[in-house]
């Protein structure tokens, strides 16, 4: 028999698979499926600051505030406060429903709402938050430097001001990922997620307009994540939760075997189903059994670069066949 059990953002999960922040998790419905199939864990669809600014533009605040231009301020910072309502609600419904950890994500524009939403989150009674900290550079005098900061200010805000456990997750598109890593450490996150896979854009000539890409991961996206947990594993206090790319049990494995504490699916189940868990957790034990590991623990890290007696291996970029046996 083996046991499944992780600790993740201070929370044990009876089991490292972790349904990510995506529609799946938007009902409580959804969820106890997902605890049904195996899920340690839940992230909430996020909180989007903008979505709710959009709605409150949409919405009778906007008509009662042209009769009552002063009005305008306050009906918007109303509605910016109702705006999370359904979302504060879903969180303590699904909390009474269900018995695995529910982490919430928040994605703000301004400095002022990501703390003001994380409190908010925390009076609801979710287990941690993850800050989904993707929104694209778009300022041509805005330095990477300047980038970075912003997202330390964020994260030091809201870990300075809610006491629950905060994860940040990130993209993949910065020059020097350990150097802010280390700081996203040291401003107070106890999780890292790598990496958050965003909305794709395409072009579709026959209509000459923008179009959706498409949406969903495939396996080959894994090995992004799978470097980067083997080389901030051991170098980096926080967890580290995988995400992108994992379609089966055994990419859950070598991402364990990796130094990810937890491992976060979303594209499979879409595809599939979320049924698809039970394969996937399936997958994880038939591999323990036949290596003959009873906990994670006894395998967790075992090939991360701290752990390696060839840790350059981990940074080879460039193709020479001498040392990687591909030319
Ligand atoms: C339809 C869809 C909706 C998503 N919504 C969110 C979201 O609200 N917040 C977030 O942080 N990530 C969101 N994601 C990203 C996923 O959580 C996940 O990080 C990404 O899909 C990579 O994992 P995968 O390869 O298992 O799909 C979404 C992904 C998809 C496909």
């Amino acid at each position: 028999m083996v046991n499944l059990q992780v600790q993740y953002l201070g929370k044990t999960l009876s089991s490292p698979l972790i349904v990510s922040s995506s529609s799946l998790t938007q009902s409580v419905e959804s969820i106890k499926k997902c605890e049904e199939a195996g899920a340690g864990a839940v992230v909430l669809k996020s909180l989007f600051e903008e979505q709710i600014e959009a709605d409150i533009n949409r919405e009778e605040y906007n008509g009662l505030s042209r009769f009552h231009p002063e009005a305008q301020d306050y009906f918007e910072q109303m509605g910016r406060h109702l705006g999370a309502t359904e979302y504060l609600k879903l969180i303590e419904s699904a909390k009474k429903t269900v018995r695995i950890p529910i982490f919430a994500s928040l994605n703000c524009v301004s400095e002022p709402w990501w703390i003001r939403y994380a409190e908010q989150l925390v009076t609801a009674g979710v287990d941690g938050i993850e800050l989904n900290l993707s929104r694209m550079p778009r300022n041509p005098s805005e330095t990477s430097q300047m980038v970075e900061d912003r997202l330390i200010r964020i994260v030091e805000k809201v870990t300075q001001r809610v006491s629950l456990p905060i994860a940040a997750k990130i993209g993949p598109y910065f020059t020097s990922l350990l150097h802010l890593a280390l700081r996203m450490q040291r401003a107070g996150v106890k999780g890292l997620v790598l990496f958050n896979r965003f909305y794709q854009l395409d072009i579709d000539p026959q209509n000459l307009r923008l179009a959706p890409g498409y949406q969903f991961s495939t396996p080959q996206e894994v090995y992004t994540p799978l470097r980067w947990i083997s080389i901030l594993s051991g170098q980096i206090e926080c967890d580290l939760s995988a995400s992108t790319g994992v379609h089966d049990g055994i990419t859950a494995v070598k991402l364990l075997l990796a130094g990810a504490s937890s491992v976060q699916v979303c594209s499979v189940l879409y595809r599939k189903g979320i049924g698809e868990l039970r394969n996937l957790r399936k997958g994880i034990e038939s591999w323990m059994e036949e290596k003959k590991f009873t906990s994670i623990d006894q395998f967790r890290g075992k090939l991360s670069q701290t752990e390696s007696e060839q840790p350059e291996a981990y940074e080879r970029l460039q193709y020479v066949k001498a040392l990687t046996g591909i030319s």
